[in-house]
């Protein structure tokens, strides 16, 4: 059986444990007020899996070829105990797809899965029709070829499936991987470039075993699934062994639900680098990182010969008043990897001063604003509908879109097929380390995000992109809009030709 989670209550007291043990086992293994704490508890004794890089080959025409097969499989998180798991190629997880700005790409996708799925590529700037969302349903035993040129700068990105309510159940049993996305501008910049050595992925995602050892999904607070262990790339308390003297970390929250506030046990400082869509403009030096889901950033950690640090989430601030009682995982803490460095270093990697110029989208030149406002499990007060286009935005125009959380409640904000740039949050000046091309913020209860994007290259009046939630059960609820690209003089063609028929399907757990 995997190991249980420790559960302290502020200062720890035995019987109310017991009491909250007696609660579990009652079926409410996390009621309101309830603390999940790994820290401490944790030993690293395993190495840190490393997804592995997709093998590729490049055709005559230049085109870069990936294949990728989402499969069911089995996967021993805890040495002894089978979960039944997903992954594409593999039991769980996928692998690491790398290409250069600029290449073309085609990835032969191959459902092996006994029911639908779609791959989605979360962050990538790309045609709506190999954008892999919820009209791209891939039948099981069908298979589709997504092929677009990378067109947008070094970044980290994402890929997982996207079906209409089963997103959260498809990525939790281990359907997600990364794309890296390499250029010039990232190459000529002395950073940490080797995969797997001094370049590492963290896909981090929270899950909880039921006592059968298989994945437990089925307690749902409003924000979501919430589980008690977190697995990184899979692995579960895993350390890995730093051989050079900076190592660059790519954190992908790839939970459901959960906000974490990522830092070190020791206090270290450490530098983020780039933000979802790529670098930022200079290294931001902080002792806490926090990424919510869908988000990620890259950091360098400097250490010392023979010393060992360990990635810790510490309880994230979401904004929220403490006091409604629901499970939203801001109390929680974890210990997640341990970075042990040899006794010696090679010399690999400095931090730069400046990293990459970041082109600041201006609000004078909006051509329009629109208004977001995000309340229970809705957008401006409507569910999904696929057959609905709720945006139309001119090929090449700039428009700011102001995001509201009117309610109490955790919210964030996806958008497909670009990256934007936070202009402001309640009319404050983002943080540096959110100042650059983002994809996905967190929308804290009561606040305001101003959100600037261009809608670059891909004009297709009958294909929408989606903007979402990316808390995967609000996603699922239908807490999701759709919006089309349009050339100028083409909004009357605006519309779904082909949507399957039904706007949101129910998905029981
Ligand atoms: Cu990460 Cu609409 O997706
Ligand atoms: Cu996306
Ligand atoms: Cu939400």
């Amino acid at each position: 059986m995997p190991p249980r989670r420790s559960i302290a209550l502020g200062a720890t007291s035995v019987v109310a444990a017991f009491a909250l043990t007696l609660a579990l086992a009652a079926c409410d293994p996390l009621p309101g007020g309830g603390v999940v704490s790994t820290v401490g508890e944790v030993d690293f004794a395993s190495p840190l899996r490393i997804p592995p890089l997709a093998e590729s080959t490049t055709d005559d025409a230049g085109t870069r070829h990936f294949s990728l097969t989402a499969q069911a499989g089995s996967t021993e998180f805890t040495a002894g105990v089978a979960t039944t798991t997903w992954g594409y190629d593999g039991d769980f997880l996928g692998p690491t797809l790398v290409a250069d700005a600029g290449e073309k790409v085609q990835v032969d996708i191959a459902n092996d899965l006994d029911e639908e799925t779609t791959v989605h590529w979360h962050g990538m700037h790309l045609p709506a029709t190999a954008d892999g969302g919820p009209h791209s349903p891939i039948a099981p035993g069908a298979s589709s070829s997504p092929a677009w040129r990378i067109d947008q700068s070094a970044a980290t990105l994402w890929y997982h499936p996207h079906i209409t309510g089963n997103t959260e159940h498809q990525a939790s049993m281990g359907l997600d991987g990364l794309f890296i996305v390499r250029d010039a501008a990232e190459a000529a910049l002395p950073l940490p470039r080797r995969y797997g050595v001094d370049d590492i992925p963290l896909v981090v995602q929270d899950v909880r075993f039921g006592d059968d050892g298989q994945f437990d999904t089925g307690v749902k607070g409003y924000i979501g699934t919430l589980g008690d262990q977190v697995l990184v790339n899979g692995s579960l308390g895993a350390h890995f062994d730093v051989t050079t003297t900076v190592v660059r970390v790519r954190l992908l929250n790839g939970s459901p639900a959960r906000v974490y506030d990522f830092g070190f046990d020791d206090g270290r400082r450490f530098d983020q680098i780039a933000s979802d869509g790529g670098l930022l403009e200079a290294p931001v030096a902080t002792t806490g990182l926090v990424l919510s889901p869908g988000e990620r950033a890259e950091i360098l950690v400097t250490l010392a010969p023979g010393e060992s640090t360990v990635l810790r989430s510490t309880p994230p601030d979401l904004g929220m008043k403490p006091t409604t009682g629901e499970r939203n995982g801001a109390s929680d803490s974890f210990d997640l990897l341990e970075l042990r460095a040899a006794d010696t270093l090679a010399t690999v990697g400095t931090l730069p001063a400046a990293l990459v110029p970041v082109e600041r989208l201006d609000p004078a030149d909006a051509a329009k604003t629109r208004s977001f406002v995000l309340s229970d499990a809705r957008i401006n007060n409507e569910l999904m509908d696929m057959g609905r286009v709720d945006v139309v935005a001119l090929l090449g125009d700039t428009e700011v879109w102001v995001v509201d959380n009117s309610m109490a409640q955790p919210h964030s904000f996806h958008v497909h097929g670009l990256q934007f740039q936070v202009l402001d949050i309640d009319g404050v000046a983002p943080p540096r380390g959110l100042a650059g091309w983002k994809d996905t913020v967190y929308v804290p209860p009561g606040s305001q995000y101003r959100l600037i994007m261009r809608f670059d290259d891909y004009a297709d009046p009958r294909t929408p992109y989606m903007f979402h939630c990316h808390l995967l059960q609000h996603e699922d609820d239908g807490m999701m809009g759709q919006f089309v690209v349009v050339e100028p003089g083409d909004e009357e063609y605006a519309g779904v030709s082909a949507a399957p028929a039904g706007g949101h399907t129910a998905h029981g757990g």
